[in-house]
């Protein structure tokens, strides 16, 4: 085995090890957003995540490899970071700005990966893994952008209103000032 392949193998595994971690992360995300809008985005994106999980498994398979997780220290980092940002903004408006970013940041290191592997996928002359790999990376590029147009058009501006929001009985929390209306 070239040494192409191993470094591809392992950023396989590493992706893998991203994409299994935020299926756990995202809907405490989502619990978090005040913006119904955001709350949506995350947990539409959490199905495709859980979809990636599993085309990541099927590509594993048809290389011949076990499915097998690298520890991604970098996916680690920007999670802590979410739980972070989520204590300290949670029930304000700005919450949702705050974590629009840190899912751009996820996004952003997912679409780094995907580009890499899919170009490695081509210099490997392996087709298939190369259109995986591209249409997981077009689906996170489509995640970015969308949450790109959310903050632009609402959530950056309903950050600069301080009123907090108020805790319903339920998980789910919602903010009470017109901004969010
Ligand atoms: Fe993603």
């Amino acid at each position: 085995m070239n040494t192409l392949n191993k470094l591809f193998l392992d950023g396989l595994a590493e992706i893998y090890d991203a994409e299994s971690r935020l299926v756990w992360s995202m809907p405490q995300m989502a619990t978090a957003a005040t913006c119904p809008l955001l709350r949506e985005a995350i947990l539409s994106h959490l199905q495709e995540t859980k979809a990636h999980v599993t085309r990541l498994e099927t590509l594993f398979q048809s290389l011949g490899e076990r499915a097998r997780r690298k520890t991604s220290e970098a996916t680690i980092a920007l999670v802590n970071e979410s739980h972070e940002i989520m204590s300290r903004f949670r029930g304000f408006p700005v919450v949702n700005a705050a974590l629009i970013a840190a899912v751009q940041k996820i996004e952003h290191y997912e679409i780094a990966s995907y580009g890499c592997l899919r170009d490695w996928a081509v210099v490997l002359r392996n087709k298939e893994a190369a259109a995986i790999l591209q249409e997981i990376l077009d689906e996170n590029k489509t995640t970015n952008q969308s949450l790109t147009e959310l903050a632009r058009s609402r959530s950056n501006q309903q950050a600069l209103s301080e009123h907090a929001c108020v805790s319903e009985p339920t998980t789910a929390v919602f903010c009470q000032t017109a901004a969010c209306a």
